[in-house]
C-alpha cells in the first residue's frame, strides 16, 4: 500500500519571514493528517526557518535541487550533505524549469539522483513532455527516455525514490492534464519501472502528478489507481489552499 504524498514546490518565492508565517498558519491545519506524507520544498534560504518550525509536526522538508559533489569549488551550488544538515528528507531533481531554463541534461540529472541516493536523500525525480512533443504523439517516447537516462545504472533496493510526472505545458499555466491522461502516463511510467526494477519494487514506488494542481482537481487525480499524490506549485503558496489540497487528497 503506497502512502499518499502531497508536496509543495515553492520555487523562488517567500522571504524568511513569509516562510515562518506560512509554517505557523499551515501546521495547525494539518496536525491530524498522518495518513499523508506532506512535504514542503522551499527556497534554500527558507530551509533553516522551516527546520526550526517543523519539529513536532509530521511535515517533511525537501529542497528544489542539489549538486552531485560533496564539497569543493562549485560556486553557487549546494550539496546533499548541506541539505541533510538543513533538515531535508527529500530533494526535487530534474524539474522542467531546470531542464528548460538552466539547460539541465539527463546525464546531470542522473548524477544528481545518484548523489541524493548515496546520501540517503529521497529524490523526487521529475519527468514530462512539452506541448509540441505531446501534439506530435511523442509524449511516451520522451518520458521513457527521461526515465531510462535519469535512472541509468541506478539500482534500488527499496522504494527510495519518488517520481513526479509533470507535463511541461501544464506547469503554471492553469491548464492541468486530465486525470485520465495523467493516469495513462503514470501507468506507463510504472511499467517502465517494472522493466528496470521488477514488479514488486515498481508497485511500491510513489508516482505523483504535477501541473496546475489545485483544490478543485486534486480528488480527480487521487482517485486514479496509479497516481499516488501531487507536486503542487502555485497553489501551495497559500497555507489554507495547500491544507485544503492535503485534506481533499487524503479523503479519496
Ligand atoms: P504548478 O507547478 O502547480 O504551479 O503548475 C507545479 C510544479 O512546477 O511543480
Amino acid at each position: 500500500m503506497r502512502k499518499p504524498i502531497i508536496a509543495a514546490n515553492w520555487k523562488m518565492h517567500k522571504s524568511m519571514n513569509e516562510a515562518r508565517d506560512y509554517a505557523r498558519a499551515f501546521l495547525p491545519l494539518v496536525v491530524d493528517e498522518t495518513e499523508v506524507e506532506i512535504i514542503i520544498c522551499p527556497a534554500y534560504t527558507d530551509l533553516a526557518v522551516l527546520q526550526a518550525e517543523l519539529p513536532g509536526s509530521s511535515v517533511q522538508l525537501g529542497a528544489q535541487n542539489l549538486f552531485w559533489e560533496a564539497s569543493g569549488a562549485y560556486t553557487g551550488e549546494i550539496s546533499a550533505l548541506m541539505l541533510l544538515d538543513s533538515g531535508c528528507k527529500y530533494v526535487i531533481i530534474g524539474h522542467s524549469e531546470r531542464r528548460h531554463m538552466m539547460g539541465e541534461s539527463d546525464a546531470n540529472i542522473n548524477r544528481k539522483i545518484k548523489a541524493a541516493l548515496d546520501n540517503s536523500l529521497l529524490p523526487i525525480f521529475c519527468v514530462g513532455e512539452t506541448l509540441p512533443e505531446r501534439q506530435n504523439n511523442r509524449a511516451r517516447e520522451v518520458v521513457k527516455e527521461q526515465i531510462k537516462k535519469g535512472l541509468h545504472e541506478i539500482s534500488l533496493a527499496s522504494a527510495g525514490i519518488v517520481i513526479a510526472y509533470e507535463p511541461v505545458w501544464a506547469i503554471g499555466t492553469g491548464i492541468n492534464a486530465s486525470a485520465d491522461d495523467a493516469q495513462e502516463m503514470i501507468e506507463f511510467i510504472r511499467a517502465q519501472l517494472t522493466i528496470l526494477y521488477g514488479e514488486q519494487l515498481a508497485q511500491s514506488i510513489g508516482i505523483l502528478y504535477g501541473g496546475s494542481v489545485k483544490a478543485q482537481n486534486i480528488a480527480d487525480f487521487m482517485a486514479k489507481k496509479d497516481i499516488d499524490g501531487a507536486l503542487v506549485g502555485g497553489a501551495s503558496l497559500n497555507p489554507n489552499e495547500f491544507a485544503g489540497i492535503v485534506r481533499l487528497g487524503r479523503d479519496v
